[in-house]
């Protein structure tokens, strides 16, 4: 007994002491970590780092995706995940919050967390982001005496509530660095300077407001402040952009940070599809770092989706696959995840160089230049950078020579052997597929109303602003009036029907006459404002007149959100009358919000079991305003899931009630598609696909959306569409290729040598990786020598070693993945002798 009570005792006192000890290590900070920065970097517990994010906004994406595209970020060599937070899906009326589902912020950080990475909030609370209104919520516009972005009162209330509400949601959970959270940095506004020099005074004193706000609520980590030159200490100002080298933030204390390094673009409907080459993206970035950068950050790391009517604009598409290293659907997108996966592991090879001070720049030609960054224990590493865009350079770089490709940066840890050039992709390249499921779906439909003066409508004289009325409850908002046509009138016999012109604000509109579409205009995002200007077919007795005015997104970007239109603002003129021109403007109009088929819910299972629904051989086709509905199992396998929906017009699908977002097909990319070369300066314009194709055909499924049985599919098409042409696709990888230089810089073999464990440089090798599950079935193509075209095109050039195939068909054939060394003997011998060789090879996978 004596025995056991001492025992117990002594179980106390070692509880106790431990304790202790924990309490002591708090205090000197390293249990829950400290925050710094100085002019080199940002510095955790006292260490500066060199930081690599990558942005992943929550909503984007399902809480079930989240785990991996962060696993999938870790694994690419991100330290950090950046996220915007989206005040308009916090706080859809004033005071009621919601923070569920995609919107669980605090979920998306404490996975982050685990994941054993760091985040950097951006709370702004404006966001932009392609974002519909840049993330304010709707009713803000609407309180009384508001002017955003400016030093307006009851701006400032509502935005430091928000702000402090996210701060101390952030708190309570513990999930600031300095509570041993993940949580390292924050920022307050977004890309505010181009704005405050517009504004002047008003705009400087709210810039200087915000950063005071910001600071005082006491996070215990660094604020930042993006193209904000004049960011008050201590807050950062910060670089976005494609390339950021040029930056020198506004203090000598302050850290050199990129928090938007533009890792593609966003996709607009009616636009083509934006793509940046990874060789131009891993330039600017090792760019950036030897020239003293110290933070990184991928806007976007994974795009996503812009689900539901969460995509801003106007005109944003609902994919936001933004080109980004993990594609819309969280797979990797190879060779760009790879190509910088690399980078990230050469850059973490001269980290202790690179935080130790400054650079001392070399001259090394004309375009040429190194950059040598010294080890405290007097070793060095070395950024040796070609920015000629044509032309390949040799250089002189420590009594060594070395060849340097076209617009690209050759990384050398130890000042000697090159790990990783910018222009030399190692990594894989996969080309995807999508897969239709086969056997269509078995539809419904009901036809929405034209006209219908019911509960729901009201009149008063004259035209409305569109977002006053819908405050964007739907994108949706009915004009309609009468016009009445005595039977004298000269074009009932002349045939020669009168002109109706309406004037809108944006962003489509569609003109019906006595229930017939007559007509669909809308714009750009470049121009929303919209004209309807055509002959109209109208008869003796009353015409009704009815303008289906749609928003597809409001603007995310600018000053005064407060003042921004939509809708049909007039005038709107009959031409072509006996007494010539009528003005329908100030005449009696009736509203209504939404659709029929949105008041009653079609989109839900309850709302949808509400109507008579058209089956069999009379469902409607081709018909503007209808719904449709279908019921289906889900498919198996794992693979992302997407609709394809090119044989239809514009609208919007729900899946068991979720929104998946706006469609529009019919909508075809304008501009030219010509090849584009990844060597010179890249801007949104420079890469594009899809040109005269669907901006956007397939929209994305999430997989957690789906039960195995007895789903409900729900569109609503607006222009008409065929829809036994809409079919489910899985996406997978289709095929791999490698492109490999002979004596490729690689960063393995670099590695090898500095553990010891290869004597000599060995030579690079091929490696071929298909998705888990599938299976190299075939070699579509293989040349070693001299071989042209890119992943899919393939050919053999001058040279090729007549072996080219032998070794992947032994190796990968019936493999997952497999490896082959490029080097002669692995092809039969040296097809060309003093000719710099390279092997590209394309595998099938399924
Ligand atoms: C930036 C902005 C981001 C995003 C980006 C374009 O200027 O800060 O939120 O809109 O442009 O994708």
């Amino acid at each position: 007994m004596k025995f056991l009570l001492k025992k117990q005792e002594f179980l106390k006192m070692q509880k106790f002491n431990l304790m202790l000890v924990v309490l002591l290590c708090c205090l000197v900070s390293l249990c829950s970590g400290s925050v710094s920065y100085d002019h080199k970097a940002i510095a955790i517990n006292g260490q500066r780092k060199i930081l690599i994010s990558g942005s992943i906004h929550y909503p984007r994406s399902t809480p079930e995706m989240w785990p991996d595209l962060i696993q999938k970020a870790k694994e690419g060599g991100l330290d950090v995940i950046q996220t915007y937070v989206f005040w308009n899906g916090h706080e859809p009326q004033p005071g009621q919050y919601y923070f569920e589902d995609r919107y669980d912020l605090v979920k998306f950080i404490k996975l982050i967390k685990q994941a054993g990475l760091y985040a950097h909030l951006r709370i702004g609370p404006y966001a932009c982001a392609e974002w519909n209104f840049g993330g304010f919520p709707v009713w803000l516009k609407y309180v009384p005496g508001i002017s955003f972005r400016t030093d307006n009162g009851p701006f400032k209330a509502a935005m430091e509530k928000f702000t402090r509400h996210i701060v101390n949601m952030m708190k309570a959970n513990g999930l600031y660095e300095t509570q041993g959270g993940p949580i390292i940095l924050s920022q307050i506004e977004n890309e505010y300077g181009p704005l405050e020099y517009e504004l002047g005074a008003p705009a400087r004193a709210y810039t200087k407001w915000a950063a005071q706000m910001a600071v005082g609520l006491g996070t215990g980590v660094p604020w930042v402040m993006c193209k904000q030159d004049d960011a008050p200490d201590p807050v950062i100002n910060t670089c976005n952009g494609f390339y950021c080298d040029y930056f020198t933030p506004n203090k000598n204390f302050k850290p050199k940070m990129w928090t938007e390094a533009w890792t593609g673009w966003f996709t607009e409907f009616g636009g083509a599809v934006p793509y940046r080459p990874a060789e131009d993206l891993a330039y600017s970035v090792a760019k950036f770092i030897q020239s003293g950068g110290s933070f990184i950050n991928y806007y976007m790391y994974h795009g996503g989706t812009n689900f539901g009517r969460t995509a801003g604009g106007p005109f944003i598409a609902t994919s936001y696959d933004y080109d980004a290293p993990l594609d819309e659907y969280g797979l990797k997108r190879e060779a760009k995840w790879g190509h910088l996966k690399d980078l990230h592991r050469a850059i973490k090879l001269c980290e202790p160089a690179l935080v130790n001070g400054d650079p001392s720049v070399v001259t090394l030609g004309n375009y040429q230049t190194a950059y040598v960054y010294k080890y405290k224990a007097g070793g060095c590493a070395a950024f040796l950078s070609n920015n000629n865009r044509a032309a390949y350079a040799t250089v002189n770089f420590r009594g060594q020579r070395y060849n340097i490709p076209p617009w690209s940066i050759s990384i050398l840890p130890d000042c000697k052997n090159t790990v990783y050039n910018t222009a030399r992709v190692g990594a894989q390249t996969s080309l995807m597929k999508m897969t239709s499921e086969g056997g269509g779906f078995s539809w419904q439909s009901y036809n929405d109303q034209t006209e219908s003066y019911d509960d729901n409508s009201y009149t008063t004289v004259g035209l409305l602003e569109q977002l006053n009325v819908t405050r964007d409850s739907s994108d949706y908002l009915w004009y309609m009036t009468d016009v009445k046509v005595g039977s004298n009138e000269g074009f009932l016999k002349s045939g020669k029907w009168p002109t109706l012109t309406v004037m809108s604000a944006g962003h489509a509109l569609h003109v019906f006459i006595n229930g017939q579409l007559s007509g669909t205009v809308y714009g750009s995002q470049a121009n929303p404002k919209i004209t309807f200007n055509k002959p109209v077919n109208l008869r003796p007795g009353v015409n009704k007149i009815s303008l289906l005015s749609i928003a597809v997104g409001l603007p995310n970007i600018g000053p005064h959100f407060e003042t921004w239109n939509a809708g049909v603002l007039g005038p709107v003129t009959l031409y072509g009358l006996n007494e010539g021109k009528r003005d329908l403007t100030w005449q009696k109009w009736s509203y209504k919000v939404g659709l029929k088929g949105e008041i009653l819910s079609l989109h839900s299972l309850m709302g949808s079991s509400s109507v008579e629904w058209i089956q069999g051989s009379y469902v409607a086709q081709k018909q503007p305003l209808t719904w449709y509905k279908t019921i289906f199992n889900a498919p198996g396998g794992n693979e992302p899931l997407a609709l394809d929906m090119s044989s239809m017009g514009k609208g919007q699908i729900w899946i068991n009630g979720q929104s998946i977002g706006r469609y529009w097909p019919a909508y075809k990319a304008r501009g030219s598609c010509s090849t584009c070369s990844y060597a010179g300066y890249f801007d949104e314009k420079k890469c594009l696909s899809k040109c005269g194709e669907s901006s956007q055909k397939w929209y994305h499924v999430p997989r957690s959306w789906l039960k195995p049985r007895g789903n409900l599919l729900v569109v609503f098409e607006e222009l008409g569409g065929i829809p036994y042409g809409i079919s489910m696709v899985k996406r997978s990888v289709y095929s791999v290729c490698a492109d490999i230089y002979e004596w490729q810089p690689s960063l393995m073999n670099y590695e090898m040598q500095a553990s010891g464990k290869a004597a000599k440089p060995l030579r690079p090798k091929a490696h071929l990786s298909c998705s888990a599950g599938q299976k190299i079935t075939s070699i579509k193509f293989a040349s070693f020598g001299t071989p042209l075209g890119g992943c899919g095109s393939y050919s053999e050039g001058s040279c090729h070693a007549h072996h080219s195939y032998d070794a992947f068909n032994k190796y990968c054939i019936g493999q997952q993945s497999c490896t082959v060394p490029v080097t002669p003997e692995a092809f039969g011998g040296d097809p060309c002798p003093k000719v710099m060789k390279k092997l590209s090879v394309e595998a099938i996978c399924s």
